[in-house]
């Protein structure tokens, strides 16, 4: 993990793909295992410090990710109920057709794009070209505000507020392959 998302922004250390609120099962975050709590030395040491502190942050956030499986945050059990938002547009499952939208069932981890007989918009189709994958990071994005990921996509819809929602659809989503 390089800190770079695949939509192109360089992330401050703690708001990358890996949250700094995400907790391994002792309830720690990669902060609380690699940094313990932060002490301020004085303003002729901060700036070496903060370096030292954003360089150890990447390396833990790096080691974090790899011991946690990609996306294990969610609940699905939470995320059916938030389903509830995106059933008007689209169908899981065995039995599902596409509708206004395509059927998402094995979309978390596949590029953008791919149910066959799906009308994706033109934007979303180049994004797709230009190789751009339903990872944690963009599905999150996606789903807390579509046009900031797809401008002139065709999802019309505003986004989910709530960052745990966003998590528990995904894990649900997930639960489709
Ligand atoms: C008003 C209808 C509507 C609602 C509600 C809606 N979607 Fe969509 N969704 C679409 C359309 C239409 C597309 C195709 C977008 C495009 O081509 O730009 C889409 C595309 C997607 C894609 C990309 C699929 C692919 O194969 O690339 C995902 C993922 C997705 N939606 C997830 C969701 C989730 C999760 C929710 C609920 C939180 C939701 N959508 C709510 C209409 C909707």
């Amino acid at each position: 993990m390089d800190g770079r998302s695949r939509i192109g922004h360089t992330y401050p250390p703690g708001e990358g793909p890996v949250p700094a609120r995400r907790k391994n099962s002792l309830g720690q975050t990669a902060r609380d295992i690699f940094l313990g709590p932060v002490r301020d030395r004085g303003p002729t040491e901060r700036k070496g410090n903060d370096m030292k502190r954003t360089l150890t942050y990447l390396v833990a956030a790096a080691s974090l990710a790899a011991a946690v499986p990609a996306l294990a945050q969610g609940d699905a059990a939470e995320g059916e109920n938030v389903f509830k938002k995106c059933k008007a547009c689209h169908m899981v499952g065995d039995d599902a057709k596409n509708r206004v939208g395509p059927v998402l069932n094995g979309v978390v981890g596949r590029p953008f794009g791919m149910v066959e007989d799906f009308k994706y918009s033109k934007n979303l189709l180049e994004l797709a070209e230009g190789g751009a994958v339903w990872d944690e990071e963009t599905l999150t994005a996606y789903l807390a505000k579509p046009k900031a990921v797809i401008p002139k996509g065709k999802m019309s819809f505003a986004g989910l507020k709530d960052d745990e929602d966003i998590q528990n659809v995904i894990a649900y989503l997930e639960s489709f392959q």
